[in-house]
C-alpha cells in the first residue's frame, strides 16, 4: 500500500464523518446517496437520504413509483433530472438486471444517470472493486498531493489526474479509500484555505512543500451566471390558484406558477393575461420580489396576485389547484417565497 494511503486510511478511522449512507452495504442505497451528493452538500442530503429510503427502500419500490411522487421527494434538492434518471435507472436495474445491481463499473456505467464518477463510487463503496472515484474534491486532493498544474477540465489532464488516483487505490477498503479522499477534500483540503497543518497527507504533498496549495487546481474562470426576468402569477380562481408543469427540459416535470419571460407594467401584464392567456384578470397587483440563483441562471422574479372568475379555464398545460392542497405538489425551491407569499395569505388584502 501506498505510505500516503495508509495515512489517510489512519486519519480515516479517527476521524469520517457520521453520514446515514455509511456502514451500508446495499448497492442501491449507495447510488441512492451517490446521486443525491453530486452538486448536493452532505449536511443537505442526510435527511433527504433517510426520507427517500423510507419511501422507496428498494430499486424495485422506485421503479414502480409514480414519477410525480420521486419528484416530490426530491423537492429542493435540484437537479431533478437526477431523481428522474435514477427512476429510469431503477426500472433498468429491474428489466436487464433481474433487480440486482451489476458489481463491474463499465456495466454501471449502462444504467441512466451513472457516469465515471458514480459508476467507481458504487464499485468501491458497495462492492469493495478497487477503482478510483474521482469527484471535484479528489480532483483537488490530487491535484495538490502531485502539484500538478493543469486544468481538470481538459480530457487530457482529467486522465492524467484519474492515473494518478488509481496510483493510491489500496487492493482492499478502496471504498473507505475513495471517501477518505472526498472528507479529506471536504474538511481540510477545501478550495483556495487548505488547512494543511491539520492534513493526514502533509508529508506526502508537493504543493504544501511548494507552497502552491492554494491555487490549485488551476480551473478555468468561471462565467457569471445569466439573469433572466420573468413576471410570475399568483391567480386565485376562488380557494385555487394555477399551476404549470414544466415541459422544458430544465425543471421538467415540476410545476411552477405561471411565468413570462420579461418586466411589465401592471397594465401590460393584465393585456398579456387576457390575451395571450385567455385570463380575464381582475384586481392585478403587485405582490412582492423573488430571487433564485442557479448554476447557470438567476431568476428575477416580479410577483403579482390577480383573481379571476370562477368559471374561467385552465389554458392548456396549466392546472387549477386548491390552495390548501400546494404544499403536495412537487414545485421547485425558485417557486417557495412566492408560493409563501400565496399561502399567507399577504394577497388577502388584494383578493377576497
Ligand atoms: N461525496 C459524494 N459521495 C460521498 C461520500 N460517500 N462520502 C463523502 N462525500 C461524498
Amino acid at each position: 500500500m501506498h505510505p500516503a494511503t495508509e495515512a489517510l486510511l489512519r486519519w480515516y478511522d479517527g476521524n469520517a464523518r457520521e453520514m446515514p449512507w455509511r456502514g451500508i452495504r446495499d448497492p442501491y442505497g449507495i447510488w441512492v446517496s451517490e446521486i443525491m451528493l453530486q452538486q448536493t452538500r452532505v449536511d443537505t442530503v442526510r435527511d433527504y437520504f433517510v426520507r427517500f429510503m423510507r419511501r422507496f427502500p428498494t430499486a424495485k419500490a422506485l421503479a414502480e413509483a409514480p414519477e410525480e411522487d420521486v419528484l416530490k421527494m426530491w423537492e429542493g434538492l435540484g437537479y431533478y433530472s437526477r431523481a428522474r434518471n435514477l427512476q429510469r435507472g431503477a426500472r433498468q436495474i429491474l428489466e436487464d438486471y433481474g433487480g440486482e445491481m451489476p458489481r463491474d463499473p463499465e456495466e454501471l456505467r449502462r444504467i441512466r444517470g451513472i457516469g465515471p464518477y458514480t459508476s467507481c463510487s458504487i464499485a468501491s463503496i458497495a462492492f469493495g472493486i478497487p477503482v478510483p472515484a474521482v469527484d471535484g474534491n479528489v480532483i483537488r486532493v490530487i491535484s495538490r498531493l502531485r502539484n500538478y498544474t493543469g486544468n481538470p477540465m481538459e480530457p487530457k489532464s482529467r486522465r492524467e489526474i484519474e492515473r494518478m488516483a488509481a496510483e493510491l487505490v489500496p487492493a482492499e477498503r478502496a471504498g473507505d479509500h475513495n471517501q477518505a479522499m472526498m472528507d479529506l477534500g471536504a474538511t481540510i483540503c477545501v478550495p483556495g484555505t487548505p488547512d494543511c497543518g491539520r492534513c493526514p497527507l502533509r508529508e506526502f504533498c508537493e504543493a504544501c512543500r511548494a507552497g502552491t496549495a492554494e491555487s490549485l487546481p488551476r480551473l478555468p474562470k468561471a462565467k457569471p451566471p445569466r439573469e433572466i426576468r420573468y413576471d410570475v402569477l399568483l391567480l386565485r380562481r376562488e380557494d385555487q390558484t394555477l399551476l404549470r408543469r414544466r415541459t422544458e427540459k430544465m425543471l421538467q416535470g415540476l410545476w411552477c406558477f405561471p411565468m413570462a419571460e420579461g418586466f411589465r407594467t401592471e397594465e401590460e401584464l393584465g393585456k398579456y393575461l387576457n390575451i395571450r392567456m385567455k385570463l380575464p384578470a381582475e384586481d392585478l397587483k403587485t405582490a412582492g420580489r423573488a430571487r433564485h440563483v442557479f448554476t447557470h441562471q438567476v431568476w428575477l422574479m416580479n410577483l403579482y396576485a390577480a383573481r379571476v372568475p370562477a368559471e374561467t379555464p385552465a389554458p392548456e398545460g396549466y392546472a387549477w389547484i386548491p390552495v390548501d392542497r400546494l404544499a403536495e405538489m412537487a414545485m421547485p425551491a425558485a417557486m417557495r417565497i412566492p408560493r409563501e407569499i400565496l399561502q399567507r395569505g399577504e394577497t388577502e388584502d388584494i383578493l377576497p
